[in-house]
């Protein structure tokens, strides 16, 4: 399973990249806005600086809701870095953008999927990535892990390709709970990825060997 971290915040990427575990970075223009990242040009250098501390991809969220908006800016986003993915949400003309940057060998990740209906638009078009929003769901007392669940069997039906990343992950357990379901990809926040690494087990384990190191030197 590839990890990506969900942040546009330039230290915890690094952080996450120097444990030699990150497949990439996802954003969106609220995660931008809360690292104070605005105007259009301070945007797509941030861009940059993200691609410049990951080896992986890095997805890069269109502003237009038309699809000539939507080309336009995935073909500047797309321009700005091999690693960019164009991030494309899941509207109508969404679809249409992502079958036209499919046709064109730019890379897309269909955001704000909620369904399995949607997910299956977003393969047939032709979607590189598809984000299902497990968390959001979640927060309406729907479940999102049945979700990826749901769209895991819709897309090995029938040999779709658009690879199932598992978004809105709030916590560690969304991590090893989308992994035995056969999410390819997590993004989550740094904390969830950390909270991986913790077992009281461990922490005690540890403890003890150091103790009894220290007793016989
Ligand atoms: C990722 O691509 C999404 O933008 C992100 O995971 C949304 O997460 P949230 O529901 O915590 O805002």
């Amino acid at each position: 399973m590839k990890f990506f971290i969900d942040t546009a915040n330039l230290a915890q990427i690094k952080e996450a990249q120097e444990l030699g575990i990150l497949d990439g970075v996802t954003t969106n223009p609220s995660l931008m806005a809360k690292e104070g990242i605005t105007g259009t040009n301070n945007i797509l250098k941030h861009y940059v600086a993200i691609c410049n501390i990951v080896d992986g991809d890095v997805s890069a969220e269109v502003i237009a809701t038309d699809f000539e908006g939507m080309v336009r800016e995935g073909e500047i986003l797309a321009d700005l870095h091999p690693q960019i993915v164009v991030k494309i949400p899941m509207i109508k003309d969404g679809i249409k953008a992502i079958k036209y940057f499919s046709d064109h060998g730019i890379r897309t990740n269909c955001t704000l999927v909620f369904s399995v209906g949607q997910a299956l638009l977003a393969a047939k078009a032709g979607a590189s990535y598809v984000s299902p929003f497990i968390g959001r769901l979640d927060d309406i007392s729907t479940d999102g892990l049945n979700l990826i669940d749901e769209i895991r069997t819709v897309y090995d039906n029938y040999g779709y390709e658009t690879e199932i990343l598992a978004a809105s992950v709030r916590h560690t357990m969304h991590i090893v709970e989308c992994a035995k379901l056969g999410a390819d990809v997590i993004t989550a926040p740094l904390s969830a990825i950390l909270g991986l690494l913790k077992h009281p087990l461990t922490d005690s384990g540890l403890a003890q060997f150091l103790a009894d190191y220290k007793k016989g030197n």
